[in-house]
């Protein structure tokens, strides 16, 4: 399969000098990640090109694009191949994916590029952004110093849901640590570690929320004075990746063990892992871009407001676009806070069984907004943490479906992508995504079995083994 990428980076160079290359890409971090690789990389070798997104490769998605003398598709197409095939056989193309590969076949115009094909776990082990890398540095081993896009790309997928990045994207990792663009290193996994005041940051933990820390700033403030950690230093309010190696042991230590006091016994043996975990610095930007996660926090909201062209310029390394990504971080936490009205004023019912949450916010958030809302009602109080989270909007007589559930969760065994498929499926409709961030679209009258077959799928994931 390697041979493969060669054969594509020697495709893509026969493209130097003709009519632009399409790349089509994924509408999410990972997405935005591996097209701003390749538009890199294409524009280093004089290869003129243009770049467009799409949420899903639906038929009628795929009816709407117009062949390009030669089109890239990045972080997806593998699982859409009968739709491809009808629009593109005529055409050349060139998939990039790592989401699990249709059997069906190609066509004479096609390189298919999958990870698992390649021998790798698509799931875990590399991302799109990742194969979009590995197709970039073999059109130019100096595209090496792109690397940190694929790191970013990879944690916005969630594939450090382990603790760490593992398999090729470990590798690719260890490349960009080379680099001197990244830095690997073992700390409290806090959202902010760059970018928010250390209370701020405590009071954000949110997987698992710890009663009397997430959401309270009395009692963040409380734990900090009685572990004798200084809120200020010289410059100010200390940021979390200002305390001391010491500050950090004893601050883990206190979380550890009001952490297990509030987690069901069964996820107990996961916890220190979320506490504790492998953080990825990008070295030279700024704090709000530091941390791989908040890079990928930032993409994440231009791709939610149908503004992936500023995250793209962003990620491309064009800082002339990031006041805009902070405006639009803004505005996706205003819409959110509108969100979390529905969840607070009890919007949030119960599956039959007991198991599955789920609010109808049709009205409320736009449907791109969902999952992300589904994951904050995760910490919102009002929900039980350790249960899953799914969130619909109605719309034309199709439901779209957003699922959200803590690491922990899926640490256990429950995978939220497959639950979401087979249910979806079932129904008529269709559905996938991450272990921990699902979604599904499924026909309006056929929800609520919908539901109850996903609450059933569930159950069986994380029953306990005989
Ligand atoms: O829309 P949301 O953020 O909830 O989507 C979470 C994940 O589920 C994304 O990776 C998305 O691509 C995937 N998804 C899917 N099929 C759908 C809807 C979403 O695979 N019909
Ligand atoms: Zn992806």
């Amino acid at each position: 399969m390697p041979g493969e990428i060669k054969r594509a980076a020697e495709v893509l160079r026969g493209y130097r000098g003709r009519d632009p290359v399409e790349i089509v890409s994924h509408m999410d971090v990972d997405g935005i990640c591996a097209a701003a690789l390749l538009s890199r990389a294409l524009e280093r070798e004089g290869i003129e090109h243009r770049v467009k997104f799409v949420r899903m490769l639906y038929r009628e998605v795929v009816e709407e694009l117009d062949p390009a003398p030669l089109t890239l598709f990045t972080d997806l197409g593998s699982s859409q191949l009968p739709h491809l095939r009808e629009r593109y056989r005529s055409g050349r193309v060139i998939i990039c994916d790592h989401h699990p590969p249709e059997t069906a076949e190609g066509w004479g115009g096609l390189l298919h590029l999958n990870a698992h094909s390649m021998g790798m776990d698509g799931t875990r082990e590399i991302s799109g952004a990742g194969m979009a890398f590995l197709l970039a540095r073999e059109l130019n081993p100096s595209n090496s110093d792109l690397s940190p896009l694929a790191v970013v790309g990879a944690v916005g997928d969630v594939q450090n849901a382990w603790g760490r990045l593992v398999g090729k994207n470990r590798e690719i990792l260890e490349e960009a640590v080379r680099t001197g663009k990244v830095v690997r290193e073992m700390d409290l996994q806090l959202y902010g570690r760059h970018s928010r005041t250390l209370l701020q940051a405590l009071e954000g933990l949110s997987d698992p929320p710890i009663p009397g820390i997430t959401r309270s700033s009395e009692g963040c403030l409380e734990l900090v004075r009685s572990l004798g950690i200084p809120l200020r230093g010289e410059n100010g309010w200390r940021r979390p990746a200002d305390l001391t190696p010491d500050e950090k042991r004893r601050l883990a230590g206190a979380l550890l063990s009001l952490a297990l006091g509030s987690v069901p016994p069964e996820f107990s043996r996961y916890v220190p892992g979320l506490i504790v975990g492998e953080v990825y610095t990008l070295t030279g930007e700024d704090p709000e871009l530091s941390d791989a996660g908040e890079f990928a926090t930032c993409l994440n909201s231009t791709a939610r407001h149908e503004q992936p062209v500023i995250g793209l310029e962003v990620a491309r390394g064009n800082r002339a676009y990031f006041p805009a990504v902070l405006r639009l971080l803004r505005h996706h936490r205003s819409s959110l806070a509108r969100g979390m009205e529905l969840i607070e004023a009890g919007g949030v019912k119960l599956g039959e069984r007991g198991y599955l949450q789920y609010f109808d916010a049709t009205g409320v958030v736009k449907e791109t907004f969902t999952g992300t809302l589904a994951g904050l009602s995760l910490s919102s109080g009002r929900v039980d943490p350790f249960k899953p989270v799914v969130g619909m909007v109605r719309n034309g007589g199709r439901v779209k479906i957003s699922a959200r559930c803590s690491r922990l969760l899926f640490l256990k065994g429950l995978d939220l992508s497959s639950c979401l498929r087979r249910a979806a499926e079932s129904v008529g409709g269709e559905g996938g995504g991450h272990p921990v961030a699902g979604g599904a679209q499924v026909p309006e009258e056929r929800v609520e079995d919908f539901l109850r077959l996903l609450e059933e799928r569930m159950l069986e994931e994380v029953a306990p083994s005989p």
